[in-house]
């Protein structure tokens, strides 16, 4: 992908690894415009940056995301790169029945969401030449963490639908998977302050130097991630487990 000259919108742009992400494009060139449901936390992004935009979105609600990106066409038709990066994450107990409230959320926010938005924003991004999708997954799409099982399931599958979006789109669109290990910030409580995830500030460093070698590799996996990654031909998927389970 082009590393300036960018229209980008990055969802969950209000805090953690979108508001710096969003900040390290802006400051490469491009016009970033940051989405999701909490216009402060936006603004608070954007502020000290003229070419930061925040506008709001809930990624669940299909007919806000349908206006939201006609609106957005309209306001910036240079638009070319999607990050769909919202997310939620919720530890539960599956071994007894429960309230879905948290599963069906994660499934509507981190699997749907993009579908959604990709979906509405998808006949546009064809006509741009330069665009590119980027799909927010998880080292836990390759592991998961029995704690945060459907957590887990959304991005396992957000993985597979990026898979399938990259091949049916080659040669349109170039479609990049970001699998983040656990990184340090409020994604779930205290995980900001947690040892053993990654500091924010050297996951983003990382990562935007991945994003700037050329050709753009089409997964984004830091060296933290790469065991997750790489568990299946491994053979460590059931070490990791325990491992997580232990956690
Ligand atoms: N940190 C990690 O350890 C880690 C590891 C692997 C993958 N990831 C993935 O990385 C992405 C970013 O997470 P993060 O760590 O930066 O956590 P974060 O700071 O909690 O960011 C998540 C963002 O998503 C937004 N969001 C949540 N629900 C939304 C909705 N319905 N519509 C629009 N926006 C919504 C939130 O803003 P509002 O609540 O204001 O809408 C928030 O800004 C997520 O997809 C996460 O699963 C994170």
């Amino acid at each position: 992908m082009k590393i300036s000259g960018n229209t980008i919108l990055i969802t969950g742009g209000g805090s953690g690894i979108g508001r710096e992400l969003a900040r390290k494009w802006h400051d490469l060139g491009n016009t970033v415009i940051v989405a999701g449901r909490t216009l402060d936390a936006l603004e608070e992004t954007a502020a000290g940056y003229e070419n930061i935009h925040p506008v709001t979105l809930d990624v669940a609600q299909p007919e806000g995301v349908e206006r939201f990106a006609k609106d957005i066409i309209e306001r910036f038709p240079a638009l070319n790169v999607l990050f769909n990066n919202a997310g939620i994450m919720k530890y539960e107990d599956i071994t007894a029945s429960r309230d879905l409230s948290d599963a069906t959320a994660e499934v509507t926010i981190n699997l749907l969401g993009p579908i959604r938005l990709t979906d509405a924003l998808i006949d546009h991004l064809k006509t741009r030449g330069d665009a590119v999708i980027v799909n927010v997954t998880s080292g836990l799409a390759f592991v998961p963490q029995p704690k945060a099982s459907t957590y887990s399931a959304t991005k396992a599958a957000l993985h597979s639908y990026t898979l399938s979006l990259r091949q049916q789109l080659e040669g349109t669109v170039e479609v990049i998977e970001l699998a983040p290990p656990g990184v340090q910030t409020e994604l779930t409580p205290g995980q900001s302050e947690r040892e053993g995830y990654m500091p924010l500030d050297a996951y983003i460093e990382e990562t935007m130097s991945l994003f700037q070698q050329q050709p753009t590799p089409r997964e984004i996996c830091v060296e933290f991630v790469r065991p997750f990654r790489n568990a299946e031909k491994d053979g460590k998927v059931d070490d990791f487990m325990e491992m997580l389970a232990n956690r």
